[in-house]
């Protein structure tokens, strides 16, 4: 079979890793890949916002299956339009994809079918907002309604910093913004929880527990993951089955309801707050890192399962898991999130032999006449699935030390939760 995955990041390094090794695959092409890819598929350069290039180059090269990675096609349509053409495509629709694409839809839904989550109020204007915050308990929870790759969300302590962050929205550092969304801070500890689907049936596919804020013991700015581990420390059966009825199954009726159906991952960001989850935010694909550290943990082969949720079997498929600890670590360019340099050389990397259940996944990488260079702020990811997360910790940072790229920053403390405990 032939294959495509759409995105560039370590998601989808990881994606075509766990690709690689299936028994039904005979070619991956990565759309636009990374140095990572650019080892196991064959990366081809399309601009993602181009759906007629991506198109034309599925039906010149016999492509049987689309995989689609990260969140800004979904939401622009990329599966609605490649699926006129009769294009197998894995991930969901533009409408269902608004569970990402759209806080107000997502918070409209849950109102309607009372689904758990922090109160909230949406204000269109920077005088409303400010009006409410003046009158608010602190912290509050202030953010921008589109997409901003894990960045337009700021917990603000005081009345200053929600001014700021108001103002920033709204002069537009997240896109055009006609509204914020202003929410109760909720207290206690998160998780992410995903789901596959196939439209009819619904399967759980892990759970993790992502690092958002750059620096070490949960500090500074957020950004789009400085580290996962897998399963979260949370996870139990009573749990699974209290956010399957109480906040998945719900928004699927939703969705069902809207006459659509969703197909693809589903990924529910919670908080977990004396035993009872509430929703903080829903993505429509697989999280970026904890893609990296749950699909090596999968026994299944995974083009099966995709195959079966495009062909509507998901039901005949029977999803089966190792049961040892799996931890990423991701190294970053320094200055990220904010400012930082593009295009430094990482002079070790092609050097490093890896063991079994040992995995770098590049994510803001690029090939230049054989040599690596950073192209991106999250540069690559260190996997270690092992029996205890101390050590999947310990031997990333070991990995990460052979590295040793200079212009590099990373948080040592990525699982300290469950380790440091
Ligand atoms: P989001 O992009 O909505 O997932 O938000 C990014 C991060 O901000 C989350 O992973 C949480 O750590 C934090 N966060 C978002 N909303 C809330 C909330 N209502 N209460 C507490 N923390 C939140
Ligand atoms: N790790 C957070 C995300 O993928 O949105």
């Amino acid at each position: 079979m032939k294959v495509a995955v759409i995105g560039s990041g370590g998601r989808e390094h990881a994606i075509c890793e766990a690709l690689k090794i299936s028994k039904k695959i005979d070619k991956i092409f990565c759309i636009p890949g990374n140095a990572g890819t650019d080892l196991i598929s064959f990366n081809i350069s399309i601009d993602l916002n181009d759906f007629k290039k991506i198109k034309d180059f599925v039906f010149e090269n016999n492509i049987d299956l689309v995989i689609v990675g990260p969140e800004k096609p979904l939401v622009d349509g990329i599966v609605d339009y490649l699926e006129k053409f009769n294009i197998k495509v894995f991930g969901p629709n533009k409408k269902a994809s608004q569970l990402e694409g759209s806080k107000i839809f997502t918070k409209k839904l849950c109102e309607k079918y009372k689904i758990p989550t922090a109160k909230f109020g949406f204000f269109d204007t920077f005088d409303n907002a400010k009006k409410y915050l003046d009158n608010s308990n602190y912290p509050v929870v202030i953010k921008a309604d589109g997409l901003a790759g894990g960045k337009g969300v700021y917990i603000c302590e005081n009345k200053d910093q929600s001014h700021q962050a108001i103002k920033e929205i709204f002069d537009g550092k997240f896109g055009l913004a006609n509204q914020v969304l202003i929410e109760e801070f909720l207290k206690g500890e998160e998780m992410s929880f995903f789901i596959i689907s196939d439209g009819e049936t619904i399967k759980t596919f892990g759970t993790a527990q992502d690092h958002k804020r750059v620096f070490e013991g949960d500090k500074g700015k957020n950004t789009g993951g400085m580290g996962a581990y897998s399963p979260s420390g949370l996870e139990s059966d009573q749990l699974n089955k209290k956010i399957l009825e109480k906040i998945i199954k719900p928004t699927l009726k939703g969705l069902k309801e809207q006459n659509t159906k969703f197909v693809g991952f589903l990924y529910a960001g919670l908080m977990i707050t004396n035993g009872e989850p509430f929703l903080i935010e829903y993505n429509v694909r697989m999280g970026d890192p904890e893609c990296q550290t749950i699909l090596p943990k999968l026994k299944t082969d995974f083009l099966k399962i995709i195959i079966a949720c495009v062909n509507k079997v998901l039901k005949n498929i029977n999803i089966e898991w190792n049961n040892k600890k799996s931890l990423c670590i991701v190294l970053c360019s320094k200055g990220y999130p904010e400012k930082f340099l593009n295009n430094i050389e990482i002079k070790n990397i092609s050097s490093i032999s890896l063991k079994k259940n040992e995995y770098i996944f590049h994510a803001g990488t690029k090939k230049n006449k054989s040599k690596i260079f950073s192209n991106g702020g999250r540069v690559l990811n260190f996997v270690i699935v092992s029996k205890e997360f101390n050590e999947s910790r310990n031997r990333a940072i070991d990995l990460i030390n052979k590295v040793n790229w200079p212009n590099g920053f990373f948080r040592k403390d990525i699982g300290f939760k469950i380790i440091d405990k």
